[in-house]
């Protein structure tokens, strides 16, 4: 991991510290986290020290020697942790998470102090965070195991806002997520990497090929669509129809090709064609001849049919 200060999160930083000062002098405690864990004794508090954030023998770890222990991440909290008379309002401290007050870039400016290095160059234009996203959003700080970091409890971080995708995830056919055998960041880089939908690569098929590899070609004959874009035909989230397909049989063909001089005609716009319906398009429809259909490299596969 590389930890680097930039010069922009310092900056950022010094407006945060000014910030939360409000105006009166803004100090850190005397004792560090003895202060804080004289009042903050929870189960739920101490959970921290069982996690990467609390290593005093790291020396970049808030625990690490020297460095400010629980106000390196909430800020200076001396005002916060004084004697409150009965009816007064305790100072505030930066809290993290979309539920609290502190606004959210103050929150990840917080993070971002020893974690600049580590977001990669798309994160200032990444989706999360134009989209007013907290680290806190995603990651849980108090705890031995942050669940967006393991795949079988990964999803459900995500879900908690994607909730079109979750829908998606349990349709009938859909990659091994729910088994916890894949997560969301075996396709997305959610920390964003300037390519469109976070994918994990410069494009579609290249994400898609890391597992799919048989599929990457070149072939003899080569199926236009598919060196295009796999999601022409595939929906990656989930799909009701078999093979993870956008649509079933033969519309999925049809919507690129004519319907003529062929037996094409098993469907037709008002559903199953009561007349003719061809029985060479029951079963695999189409494929029941063009069985290559993501490419060939036989000799005579111009077709794609062997
Ligand atoms: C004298 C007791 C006391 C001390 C010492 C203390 N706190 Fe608190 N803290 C509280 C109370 C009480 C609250 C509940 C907030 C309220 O109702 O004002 C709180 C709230 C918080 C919150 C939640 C903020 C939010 O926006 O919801 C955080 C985070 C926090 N404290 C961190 C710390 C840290 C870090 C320290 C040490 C620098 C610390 N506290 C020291 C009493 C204390
Ligand atoms: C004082 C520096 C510092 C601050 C501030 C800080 N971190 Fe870290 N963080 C670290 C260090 C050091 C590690 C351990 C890195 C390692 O082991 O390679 C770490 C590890 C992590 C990890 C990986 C945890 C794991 O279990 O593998 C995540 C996620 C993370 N930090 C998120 C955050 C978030 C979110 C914030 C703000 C709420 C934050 N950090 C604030 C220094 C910091
Ligand atoms: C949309 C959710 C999301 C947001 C927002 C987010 N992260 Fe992450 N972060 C992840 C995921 C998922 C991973 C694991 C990446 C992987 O598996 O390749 C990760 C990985 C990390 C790691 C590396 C952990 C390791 O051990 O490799 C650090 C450090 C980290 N994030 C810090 C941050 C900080 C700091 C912020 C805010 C500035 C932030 N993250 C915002 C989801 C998020
Ligand atoms: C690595 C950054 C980091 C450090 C260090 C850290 N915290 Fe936190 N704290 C967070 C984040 C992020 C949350 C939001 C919940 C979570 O992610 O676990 C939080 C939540 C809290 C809360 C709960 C506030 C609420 O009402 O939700 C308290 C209290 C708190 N921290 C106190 C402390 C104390 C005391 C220490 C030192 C022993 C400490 N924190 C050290 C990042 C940190
Ligand atoms: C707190 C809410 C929140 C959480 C949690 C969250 N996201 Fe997002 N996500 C957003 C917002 C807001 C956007 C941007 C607006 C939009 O496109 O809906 C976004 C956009 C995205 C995009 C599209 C990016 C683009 O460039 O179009 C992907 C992919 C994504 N999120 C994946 C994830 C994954 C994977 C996780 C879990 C590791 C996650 N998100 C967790 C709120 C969240
Ligand atoms: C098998 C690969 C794969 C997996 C696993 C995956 N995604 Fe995606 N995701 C994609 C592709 C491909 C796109 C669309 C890219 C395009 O067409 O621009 C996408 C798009 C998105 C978008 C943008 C909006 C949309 O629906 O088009 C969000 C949000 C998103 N994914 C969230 C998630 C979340 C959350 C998870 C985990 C629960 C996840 N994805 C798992 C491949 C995947
Ligand atoms: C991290 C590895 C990985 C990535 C990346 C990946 N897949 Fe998959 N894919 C799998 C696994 C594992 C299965 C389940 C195979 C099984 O059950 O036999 C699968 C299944 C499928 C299936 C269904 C196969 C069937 O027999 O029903 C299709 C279609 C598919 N993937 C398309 C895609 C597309 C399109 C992308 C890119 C958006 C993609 N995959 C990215 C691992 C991956
Ligand atoms: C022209 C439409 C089309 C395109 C584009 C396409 N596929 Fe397919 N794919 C299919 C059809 C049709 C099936 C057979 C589904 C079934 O089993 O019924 C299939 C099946 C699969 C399967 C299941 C195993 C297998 O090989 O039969 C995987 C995996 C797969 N596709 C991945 C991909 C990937 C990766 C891409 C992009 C490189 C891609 N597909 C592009 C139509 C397409
Ligand atoms: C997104 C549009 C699209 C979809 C969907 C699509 N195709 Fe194609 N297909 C094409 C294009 C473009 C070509 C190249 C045509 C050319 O070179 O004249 C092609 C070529 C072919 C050829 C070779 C024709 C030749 O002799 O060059 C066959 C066979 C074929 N497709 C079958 C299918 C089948 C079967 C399906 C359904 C699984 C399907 N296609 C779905 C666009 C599509
Ligand atoms: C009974 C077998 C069979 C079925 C079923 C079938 N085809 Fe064909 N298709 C052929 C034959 C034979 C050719 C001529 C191949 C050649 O010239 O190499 C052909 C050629 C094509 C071509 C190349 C352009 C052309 O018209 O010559 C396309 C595109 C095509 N088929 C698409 C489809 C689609 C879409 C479906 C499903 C609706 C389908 N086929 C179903 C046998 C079949």
């Amino acid at each position: 991991m590389r930890l680097a200060v930039s010069a922009a999160s310092l900056a950022l930083l010094a407006l945060v510290v000014a910030g939360s000062a409000g105006g009166q002098e803004s100090e850190y405690t005397r004792k560090g986290a003895d202060t804080c864990l004289s009042c903050h004794e929870e189960q739920t508090t101490l959970a921290l020290f069982r996690g990467k954030h609390a290593v005093p023998s790291d020396p970049r770890s808030p625990f690490g020697h020297g460095q400010l222990q629980c106000e390196a991440c909430h800020g200076p909290g001396g005002p916060h942790s004084g004697r409150v008379r009965r009816g007064q309002e305790r100072p505030p401290i930066i809290g993290f998470g979309n539920d609290k007050p502190t606004p959210v870039a103050q929150q990840n400016a917080m993070c971002l102090t020893c974690h600049d290095g580590d977001m990669g160059f798309g994160w200032q234009n990444d989706a999360h965070a134009g989209g007013e996203v907290a680290c806190a959003d995603c990651h849980v700080s108090h705890t031995g195991s942050d669940p967006v970091l393991k795949t079988s409890t990964q999803p459900e971080q995500c879900y908690e806002c994607h909730v079109q995708t979750k829908t998606r995830m349990r349709k009938a056919f859909t990659h091994p997520l729910t088994d916890g055998k894949m997560d969301c960041s075996s396709c997305h880089a959610v920390h964003g990497d300037a390519v469109d939908s976070d994918l994990l690569h410069v494009t579609i098929n290249d994400t898609c090929q890391t597992c799919h590899a048989e599929l990457r070609g070149p072939f003899l004959w080569e199926h236009a669509p598919v060196s295009e874009d796999c999601g022409l035909c595939h929906a990656p989230h989930g799909s009701n129809h078999p093979g993870l397909l956008s649509k079933r049989g033969p519309l999925l063909c049809q919507s690129c090709h004519s319907q003529s001089g062929h037996p094409s005609f098993a469907f037709e716009s008002d559903g199953l064609a009561s007349e003719m319906p061809s029985q060479y398009l029951l079963g695999q429809n189409c494929m029941n001849c063009h069985s290559q259909v993501h490419g060939s490299n036989h000799p005579s596969g111009s077709g794609l049919m062997r």
